[in-house]
């Protein structure tokens, strides 16, 4: 593929990703102020530009095999937990933003569970025995079995856990 048209599927990918986020964060919005009829637009808008960031990303050969997935999968959290994150935890400290700096510092440690998470898979990839993975709504920590009573990275209690079908 030309060179211009790489960078900009890469720019349009973050671009629709980014929308469907915004438009997801708007509805949860829409709905605290009780205007329902509006969450269920942004929702909509949200899930179709989640279609145009798939079709992109096909478009891109980002999506392989199952085994490639799952080594990429690992090295992006690899790469965030040990080089994306630490840089910016020291800029935003430099920067006196203890805010960002804790909200970076969270997801770097639960990104270093998430890579573990990988690689146990990735080493054991035809596993016949069933996860049971439950998802900390707060900051993103991962557990395969029951929620603990307080997650060990934010603390949020277990009903803040979202269960994975
Ligand atoms: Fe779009
Ligand atoms: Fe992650
Ligand atoms: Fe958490």
């Amino acid at each position: 593929m030309e060179e211009k048209t790489q960078a900009n599927l890469k720019l349009a990918f973050q671009g629709e990703s980014e929308a469907h986020f915004r438009n997801r964060a708007f509805a949860e919005q829409a709905e605290k102020e009780g205007l329902p009829q509006i969450a269920k637009l942004f929702r909509a808008m949200a899930e179709a530009e989640a279609v145009h960031s798939f079709n992109i990303l096909r478009l891109r050969g980002i999506v392989k095999d199952t085994e490639a997935n799952l080594e990429r999968a690992f090295g992006t959290e690899s790469f965030a937990m040990g080089t994306a994150y630490p840089k910016l935890i020291k800029e935003a400290e430099e920067e006196g933003e203890r805010t960002a700096a804790l909200i970076f510092s969270r997801s770097r440690d639960v990104e270093e569970m998430h890579a573990t998470l990988y690689k146990k898979v990735i080493n054991d990839m035809f596993s016949e025995r069933e996860p049971e993975y439950q998802v900390c709504t707060v900051c993103g920590y991962i557990t395969d079995g029951p929620a603990p009573d307080q997650c060990p990275i934010c603390q949020a209690p277990s009903d803040k856990f979202k269960k994975i079908e």
